[in-house]
C-alpha cells in the first residue's frame, strides 16, 4: 500500500487546478441508465470511485468509454451507453466497497421495472442506513422487500407511478435516487425537504438536458413531471467544492497565496465565510477563488448542517486548520455519528482536541510535530495531509487509498505549489 510523506513548513503559492466534483459525478453517471442513448460526461475527475462506478455500470450492461484527454490533463470525458441492460443487480462485493453504488437502484428500477441491490452496510463514519432511499421510492410506486442483505425492488406494471414524499431528514443520496427514478415515472412527483446540495442541482440540470421536466431546482421542493423517455446529452460535471475547500484550508494553515483554478465560489459560501471569519483573505476572481493567509488564524465555532450550511465533508479539514488557531474552537458534527476518526491521529501530531459526543473542542497549539499516521476515511485522510503540511519534521500517512477515492493527483497538485510531499509505494 502506498504512503504519502510530507515535510512540513512550506508556504503554498501559485495556481492549483480544481477537478470535477466526485459527489456530482457519482450521481450523474447512473443517469445514463435512464436512456438507451449515450450520455457524455465531461470534466470527470480521475478517481478510484469513478472507476469503481464505471465497473458497476459495466456489470449492468452499460458501456463506458474514456476519451479525449491526454494522461497529464485534468478532467476526463466519459461516454456511457446503456443500450440494453443485461443485469439489474448490484452485487454485494461491489456495493460494500462503494456506498454510492446504491445510486443505481432508482435508475435501474425506472428503466427495467425491477432492481436488486445489495444493502451497502456501514462505513468508518457511521452505519449509513438506506431507509430513506426505500421510503422515497415506495412513495412513487416502488414495491420493495429486503431479503438476504439485498433490496429487491419492482415497479408494478413495469413503470413507476410518481407520487409525493416529504423527507423526515435531509438525505443527499436518497434525494438523488428518487429524483432519478421519478424522471420517467407515469405521473408527477413532489419531493419535499429535498437536499439542496450543489451536486443535486448538477443532477437536475443533467436530467433536464436529457429531457426531464423538473421544477424547483436548488430548493427543498422538487416537482418532477414524468416523461416517457429521456435522450442522451453532453454534460460537464461541476467543480469539486470539497476539494477546493480542502486546499483552501491548506494555504490558510501554511500561509501563502493560492488560486483555486475553476472553483465555484457560489457553491462554497459557508466554507469561504468560515475561512474569512478565521482571518483568511478570500477573493473571487474570473478563473477561480484566490486564498491568501499569513498563517495566523482565529478560532471558530462551527456546526455542520445540510447545504447551504457548513458541509460535514469539510469538518475534518477545518479541525486540522483550527489546531493552529490562536485559541479554542468548537466543532459540532450533526450529520454523522462517528466522524471524528481523525482526532486520535491528529493528537499523535500534538493536537489538543477533546471530543464529547458530537462536539469537539480544538485548542490551538504553537506547533504540530510530524509523525507516522493512518488514514481511516476520505476526509479524515485529508486532515492528516493538512496537518503534515504545517508540522515540524516528517509526516507519513499510510492507507492513502482512502485519499485516492476523493482527491485527484493530490501530491502532484501540492508539489506544484510548493509543498514538500511525495508518494512512496510499498512495492
Ligand atoms: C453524501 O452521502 C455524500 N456522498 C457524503 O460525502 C456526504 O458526507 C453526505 O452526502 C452529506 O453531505 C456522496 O455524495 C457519494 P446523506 P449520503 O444521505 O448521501 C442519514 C464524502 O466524503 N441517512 O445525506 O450517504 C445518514 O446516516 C462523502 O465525499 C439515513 O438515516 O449522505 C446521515 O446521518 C462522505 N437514512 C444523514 O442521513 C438514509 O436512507 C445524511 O446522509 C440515508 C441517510
Amino acid at each position: 500500500m502506498d504512503r504519502i510523506i510530507i515535510r512540513g513548513g512550506r508556504r503554498l503559492e501559485g495556481r492549483l487546478p480544481i477537478s470535477g466534483a466526485k459527489n456530482a459525478a457519482l450521481t450523474l453517471m447512473p443517469c445514463a441508465l435512464l436512456t438507451d442513448e449515450p450520455l457524455v460526461l465531461r470534466n470527470l475527475p480521475r478517481l478510484a470511485d469513478i472507476d469503481g462506478f464505471g465497473h458497476l455500470l459495466n456489470q449492468l450492461g452499460a458501456s463506458t468509454k474514456i476519451e479525449g484527454t491526454r494522461p497529464e490533463d485534468f478532467g476526463r470525458v466519459m461516454t456511457i451507453r446503456a443500450g440494453r441492460l443485461t443485469s439489474t443487480e448490484a452485487p454485494y462485493d461491489i456495493v460494500r466497497k462503494m456506498r454510492a453504488s446504491i445510486l443505481v437502484l432508482g435508475p435501474t428500477l425506472a428503466r427495467e421495472g425491477r432492481a436488486r441491490v445489495s444493502l451497502p452496510g456501514g462505513c468508518a463514519i457511521g452505519n449509513r442506513p438506506i431507509d430513506l432511499h426505500l421510503r422515497a421510492l415506495e412513495a412513487i410506486g416502488a414495491e420493495l422487500e429486503t431479503e438476504g442483505g439485498y433490496v429487491a425492488a419492482r415497479a408494478p406494471g413495469g413503470r413507476l407511478a410518481g407520487g409525493r414524499y416529504r423527507f423526515p431528514i435531509v438525505s443527499v443520496g436518497a434525494t438523488e435516487n428518487v429524483v432519478m427514478a421519478a424522471a420517467t415515472a407515469r405521473g408527477t412527483s413532489v419531493i419535499e425537504n429535498a437536499a439542496r446540495e450543489p451536486e443535486i442541482v448538477d443532477l437536475c440540470r443533467c436530467l433536464i438536458a436529457m429531457g426531464a421536466r423538473i421544477e424547483g431546482v436548488g430548493t427543498e421542493r422538487l416537482e418532477i413531471e414524468g416523461v416517457d423517455r429521456l435522450h442522451g446529452a453532453t454534460y460537464a460535471v461541476m467543480p469539486d467544492r470539497i476539494e477546493a475547500g480542502s486546499y483552501a484550508c491548506a494555504v490558510a494553515m501554511t500561509g501563502g497565496d493560492l488560486t483555486l483554478v475553476g472553483a465555484d465560489a457560489d457553491a462554497m459560501r459557508a466554507t469561504l465565510g468560515a475561512l474569512a471569519q478565521a482571518g483568511v483573505s478570500v477573493d473571487e476572481e474570473r478563473d477561480g477563488v484566490r486564498i491568501r493567509s499569513d498563517g495566523r488564524l482565529r478560532p471558530l465555532e462551527l456546526s455542520t448542517a445540510p447545504y447551504p450550511g457548513f458541509a460535514t465533508d469539510m469538518q475534518a479539514q477545518f479541525m486540522a486548520m483550527l489546531c493552529m488557531a490562536a485559541g479554542a474552537s468548537v466543532l459540532e458534527e450533526t450529520i454523522f455519528e462517528n466522524r471524528y476518526m481523525h482526532v486520535p491521529e491528529l493528537a499523535r501530531m500534538g493536537a489538543d482536541i477533546q471530543v464529547r459526543g458530537r462536539t469537539a473542542v480544538v485548542r490551538g497549539v504553537d506547533r504540530l510535530l510530524g509523525a507516522p499516521v493512518m488514514a481511516t476515511d476520505l476526509r479524515a485522510s485529508m486532515s492528516l495531509i493538512l496537518a503534515g503540511l504545517v508540522a515540524e519534521g516528517e509526516t507519513q500517512v499510510s492507507r492513502v487509498y482512502h485519499l485516492d477515492r476523493g482527491y485527484e493527483r493530490l501530491e502532484e497538485k501540492l508539489q506544484a505549489v510548493g509543498a514538500d510531499i511525495e508518494r512512496v509505494g510499498d512495492g
